[in-house]
């Protein structure tokens, strides 16, 4: 087995070579948002120096260009996440916008007063409040399948919840708040069964697992490019052909029409139907540089490296007394959500970054997370291919040391 090449990896990504408050920067906040290596700063500060302009409009040399590598950006996301048609690749701000479409177009093409969608106890509010939106518009109603203490989805639970009246299941693949990675197979192949289609939030999921949609057989995939080493402002819609073709448009205005007059208008063929006005075009560039710089490492590889970090936090963790882990689900990702005894997470937060670690304290936007577990926020150290043993060891210290002045 090759050895993994952190030292090469963190030496791409020139963020992490500062220090902060005169210490150097562990940034363990990386569920938020990662950092950009080099590959994605430079092909971006490129295309605006040599490529840009605006795409699928014009003739001249420039627009061309773009347009070829805005397109191409699309092919590396097929290929990325094997989809099977360029077609299914929509390109949208985000996560969020993903499934506001969904639920703007196919929701309200589809859903009825009394029908259901199910989600699960522990969503982003990003894959509640848009299917809560639905639920007032249609007289739809939103069905929650629970967790446990631990965490993990209670499957028989959501089985249970799969009815007649169910239209869409919607659930993340991994839980931003607890780690928490849901066995989606075996959820959509429960909800296929029904002939119910499923949306998977896989913002959390994407930069760390291999991800398949055929093999997964999800109907739509959602993910932000900002968590997979590329830029803010860019995230994808992957919905199969047939679906995304019967879907009526999200936004109307330039590149996703066909014909237009005062009367009517027709609209372009997918993509483009989902693709209204200019869009974020060096970001969907930067996007494809992304790809290029995971597959130059390879996903499995940084799977394997992340899951080696959450092991060896989760031990370390383990031994500080007063601090309590939030979320143990015996398949998770990278990501260690606690609190400790005495301190609230805001202030938790606040004192590691006097030794220069970046973490995030709050409510994750997952407010119902924070209910079941009777907690007002925690805080969460989420840790990306650039991090480290030493890096923990480090934050484990520095937490011990808050517990020993306020304990
Ligand atoms: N959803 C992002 C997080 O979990 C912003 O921090």
């Amino acid at each position: 087995m090759t050895t993994f090449p952190i030292a090469k990896i963190r030496s791409d990504f020139p963020i992490l070579e500062q220090t902060i408050r005169n210490k150097p920067l562990i940034y363990f906040d990386n569920a938020a948002s990662c950092q950009k290596p080099n590959q994605v700063i430079d092909c971006i500060s490129d295309f605006y120096r040599q490529d840009y302009a605006n795409i699928h409009r014009g003739v001249h040399t420039l627009s061309q260009r773009a347009t070829d590598k805005y397109e191409l950006a699309r092919e590396k996301v097929q290929n990325f996440i094997n989809a099977k048609s360029e077609k299914e690749i929509i390109f949208v701000r985000g996560a969020t916008e993903a499934i506001n479409l969904v639920a703007n177009t196919y929701g309200k093409a589809n859903i009825k007063a009394g029908d259901e969608i199910l989600i699960t106890a522990m969503e982003h509010h990003a894959n509640i409040v848009p299917w809560q939106m639905l639920c007032e518009q249609t007289g739809a109603v939103l069905k929650v399948a629970p967790i446990d203490k631990n965490g993990e989805l209670l499957y028989s639970e959501f089985e249970k919840l799969l009815s007649d009246k169910t239209k869409l299941v919607a659930v993340t693949q991994m839980s931003n708040a607890l780690g928490t990675v849901n066995p989606v197979k075996k959820m959509v192949a429960a909800a296929h069964a029904k002939g119910i289609p499923v949306l998977l939030d896989g913002a959390q999921a994407i930069p760390h697992l291999k991800i398949d949609v055929q093999a997964l057989d999800c109907d739509f995939y959602v993910f932000s490019g900002h968590k997979l080493y590329a830029p803010s402002g860019i995230g994808v819609l992957y919905g199969k052909q047939a679906l995304l073709e019967a879907m009526p448009p999200y936004q109307g205005g330039g590149d996703m029409i066909r014909t237009v007059t005062f009367e009517k208008s027709t609209y372009a063929g997918l993509p483009h139907k989902f693709e209204a006005g200019t869009p974020s075009i060096a970001d969907t560039v930067g996007l494809g540089a992304a790809i290029d710089y995971i597959n130059s490492i390879d996903i499995e590889a940084i799977a394997d490296y992340e899951h080696e970090l959450l092991v060896y936090a989760t031990e370390q963790a383990m031994k500080i007394k007063g601090l309590t882990i939030i979320g143990q689900a015996a398949e998770k990702g990278a990501i260690l959500s606690f609190t400790l005894d005495k301190i609230h997470p805001h202030d938790i937060g606040t004192l590691l970054d006097s030794q220069g670690i970046a973490i995030r304290a709050g409510y994750h936007c997952a407010m119902p997370v924070m209910d079941f577990f009777e907690i007002p926020a925690t805080a969460r150290a989420s840790f990306a291919m650039y991090n480290t043993k030493a890096e923990i060891d480090f934050f484990m210290q520095a937490v011990t040391e808050l517990i020993k002045i306020f304990g």
